[in-house]
């Protein structure tokens, strides 16, 4: 009897073990596949290995303002902002932006929005929440996406536009 048990607990022992093998070789095989496939973003560069980095791009600054994606999207910056200093002491952006200054710069100023706390109270200068304006307002570099741009302007969402007849 204890015979027995012992031959058949080594069968089992064994078909045990030569499932674990497959299981390993199939999960190998897989992340093989993973591995052969660069992450999007890397690019098929070895990312332990330090390469030259990309020349910079060349940003869009022909001072024309660009239509707004959605209605309530940050506009994007048209002009160079190189060199502009935006720290907790200065704030060049203001400089022209600001309501003040928007006669002698004849720059667009900032809406009414960026005058309002968080509460709707308007204030008599920039709130702080909208002091530092490269957290929404960005330039833009003439490159190719890294990844594809699928976005659809919601106007062309079958929506029936107000006025058009
Ligand atoms: C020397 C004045 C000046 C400074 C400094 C300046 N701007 Fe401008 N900005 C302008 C003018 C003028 C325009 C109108 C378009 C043009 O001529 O480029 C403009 C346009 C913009 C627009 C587009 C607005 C729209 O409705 O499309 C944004 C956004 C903007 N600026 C953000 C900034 C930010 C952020 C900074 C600081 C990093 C900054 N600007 C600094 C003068 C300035
Ligand atoms: C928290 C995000 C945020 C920050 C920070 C911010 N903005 Fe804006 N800005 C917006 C959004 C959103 C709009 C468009 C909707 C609106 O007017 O509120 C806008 C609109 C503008 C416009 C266009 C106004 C018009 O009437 O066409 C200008 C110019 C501008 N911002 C400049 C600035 C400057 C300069 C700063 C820094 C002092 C700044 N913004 C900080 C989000 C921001």
């Amino acid at each position: 009897m204890r015979g027995q048990g012992y031959y058949s607990r080594l069968t089992r022992h064994k078909t045990l073990t030569a499932a674990a093998i497959a299981a390993f070789l199939v999960g190998t095989a897989a992340l093989a596949q993973i591995a052969s496939q660069p992450p999007q973003l890397i690019g098929a560069q070895p990312p332990m290995q330090a390469i030259p980095a990309a020349p910079l791009p060349k940003w869009v600054v022909d001072d024309v303002r660009q239509m707004r994606a959605f209605p309530d999207q940050p506009p994007l910056i048209p002009h160079s902002i190189e060199g502009y200093q935006l720290s907790v002491n200065a704030n060049r952006c203001l400089t022209c932006h600001k309501r003040e200054f928007t006669l002698g710069s004849g720059a667009p100023m900032i809406s009414v929005t960026h005058y309002m706390t968080r509460d709707g109270q308007m204030l008599a200068d920039v709130s702080p929440r909208r002091y530092f304006c490269t957290a929404c307002h960005v330039p833009q570099a003439d490159i190719r996406p890294l990844v594809e741009n699928r976005f659809i302007d919601m106007s062309e969402m079958g929506v029936n536009h107000v006025g058009d007849q």
